[in-house]
């Protein structure tokens, strides 16, 4: 009998609030394996840049300021130079500078070395924009998971009131239209659906429905 367990390499690209998140991360507990929550790697650069004065729009600034920064997962937190900085940029103002520092050249040549290293060490279910088009294009699963505009808003609303934060169901909606804009839009490796990832709506599924559709497209 094979005992050898299989190098997975799982990507799972998708829009804003669609539940990729939490479908890579349910997956990766299933299978046992590591989740890297690419987004949070962009948002902790966002964050550092933020607290510096940094532009988010300066891309040899931000250059500058990523050859002194280290950013590293242990146990799904992120830790921005050994900082655990997981919470803290969960905010409106970090999606925000999140998604126009993801822009930048320097910043995505530096997450994806990082993000090649981790899944070349290790088993992982990976999430983002560009993974199965450009971090992992041989990766052995990939996945794009959508849903409506109004879903997404809605799940994100939810999800930030629970956190106490203040906000409305229109500036929620307004931030996912302008993020999947510029996210869909964007010169470097925009996003948009590897050729050979499995497409999956989670409008009509909900976490438990979206796990297994996933894992049923898993061999073990
Ligand atoms: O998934 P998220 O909302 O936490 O991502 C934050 C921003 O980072 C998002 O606007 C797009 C960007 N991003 C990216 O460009 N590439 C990735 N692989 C992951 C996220």
């Amino acid at each position: 009998m094979n005992t050898e367990k299989k190098h997975l390499t799982i990507a799972i690209d998708g829009t804003s609030g669609s539940g990729k998140s939490t479908a890579a991360k349910n997956l990766a507990s299933v299978l046992g394996i590591e989740y890297i929550d690419t987004g949070a790697m962009y948002r902790a650069v966002a964050y550092k840049a933020l607290k510096e004065g940094i532009p988010s729009d300066d891309d040899r600034a931000v250059g500058d300021m990523l050859a002194q920064t280290e950013i590293d997962f242990v146990k799904g937190r992120i830790l921005l130079d050994g900082e655990d900085v997981s919470d803290r940029i969960r905010t409106l103002e970090i999606s925000r500078a999140a998604s126009e520092i993801s822009q930048l050249k320097s910043c995505r040549a530096k997450l994806v070395e990082i993000q090649r290293r981790i899944a070349s060490q290790k088993s992982v279910v990976m999430d983002g924009r560009d993974i199965g088009t450009n971090v992992l294009p041989h990766a052995s699963h990939k996945f794009y998971v959508t849903a409506s505009l109004e879903t997404r808003a809605e799940r994100r609303l939810a999800e930030l009131k629970e956190k106490g934060a203040e906000t409305t169901y229109e500036a929620v909606l307004k931030d996912l239209r302008e993020r999947d804009h510029s996210d869909m839009t964007r010169k470097l490796n925009p996003l948009v659906r590897a050729e050979d990832a499995i497409a999956v709506s989670t409008d009509d599924l909900d976490i438990g429905g979206t796990l297994a559709y996933l894992l049923s497209h898993i061999d073990r």
